[in-house]
């Protein structure tokens, strides 16, 4: 596997104003997430999870440190730049659906190539090909309201990858599934990572869909504390394998300064861009 970053997130902070003051949601987070990898981000509500994938979505700006995306600083990209980039470049999953309920399943997932310069017919033609790849051919008519859930999240997924995505995001995807659909969901992002190369983040709650990833990186109190392959203690964020969130333990305190060093005792995926990924416009 290419070592190539497609992401690369340097000490990122990320700060909302509110009534009450400012509210620091991540305290500095270094990430460098592979072309091809797939990984799940795991931690309590509210350590910041979302605000993470919204940053890496370019959905939302850190407030201090640097986000590349393949090789480029976000920072000096440009609203228009930056829409073409999420656009293109980038696919979206949430936990729910969000699907456009007056559009049919076709016109959900051909919705995001009208600005591709496609026509109508090519814009239906992919549509419905898409549709076929995640096991909906049959149903290109329906509306979501006729859909059931795992089959409405499987039109979101379709969605998602209508413009040919890199990196396709996914913030709890099978949170409002049962267990049987999540795991169809899931499978759908493995043959996506195994089959078209698509590199796929997936924010769970669940061991089990995380357990399914090559890479699990956990966060609390908007801090990375363990970023490494999925051993239970990883998945179940507990026992004495996982360090303290200060980065004393055994595992990962990543900072800037030991990104480049895998965790002592683990095959840790981690990996710096390259020096020729880093300078790519
Ligand atoms: N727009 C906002 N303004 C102020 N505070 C916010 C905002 N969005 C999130 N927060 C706060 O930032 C912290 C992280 O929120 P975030 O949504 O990233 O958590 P999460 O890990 O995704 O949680 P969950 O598992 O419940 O979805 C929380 O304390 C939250 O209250
Ligand atoms: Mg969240």
């Amino acid at each position: 596997m290419s070592a190539r970053a497609v992401l690369d997130l340097a000490d990122v902070v990320k700060d909302y104003a509110s009534e009450a003051g400012s509210f620091r949601a991540l305290h500095g987070v270094s990430l460098t997430v592979a072309d091809g990898e797939l990984m799940a981000i795991m931690g309590p509500s509210g350590s910041g999870k979302s605000t993470l994938m919204n940053i890496i979505g370019c959905l939302d700006t850190p407030t201090e440190g640097t986000y590349r995306f393949e090789g480029t600083d976000t920072a000096t990209l440009n609203e228009r730049a930056l829409a073409r980039l999420r656009n293109a470049g980038i696919g979206f999953v949430f936990q729910q659906f969000n699907l456009l309920p007056r559009l049919s399943a076709l016109g959900n997932v051909a919705l995001p190539l009208v600005y591709s310069g496609l026509g109508r017919s090519d814009r239906e033609a992919k549509a419905q090909a898409l549709l076929t790849q995640v096991g909906l051919a049959d149903k290109p008519k329906s509306r979501p309201s006729q859909l059931s859930g795992g089959q409405q999240q499987r039109v979101a997924v379709a969605r998602a990858l209508a413009n040919d995505p890199k990196l396709l995001l996914a913030d709890e995807p099978t949170g409002a599934l049962d267990t049987r659909t999540g795991a169809e969901v899931l499978g759908l992002f493995q043959a996506l990572n195994r089959d078209r190369g698509v590199t796929v983040v997936i924010v769970t709650h669940d061991p089990e869909v995380a357990r399914a990833t090559d890479r699990v990186v956990r966060i609390q109190d908007g801090r990375v504390f363990y970023d490494g392959p999925p051993t239970e203690a990883a998945l179940y964020g507990h026992g004495d394998a996982l360090p303290s969130p200060s980065g004393e333990g055994p595992g990962v305190g990543r900072s800037a300064d030991d990104a480049t060093a895998p965790p002592p005792g683990r095959a840790s995926r981690v990996s710096r861009p390259s020096p020729e990924g880093e300078g790519r416009p």
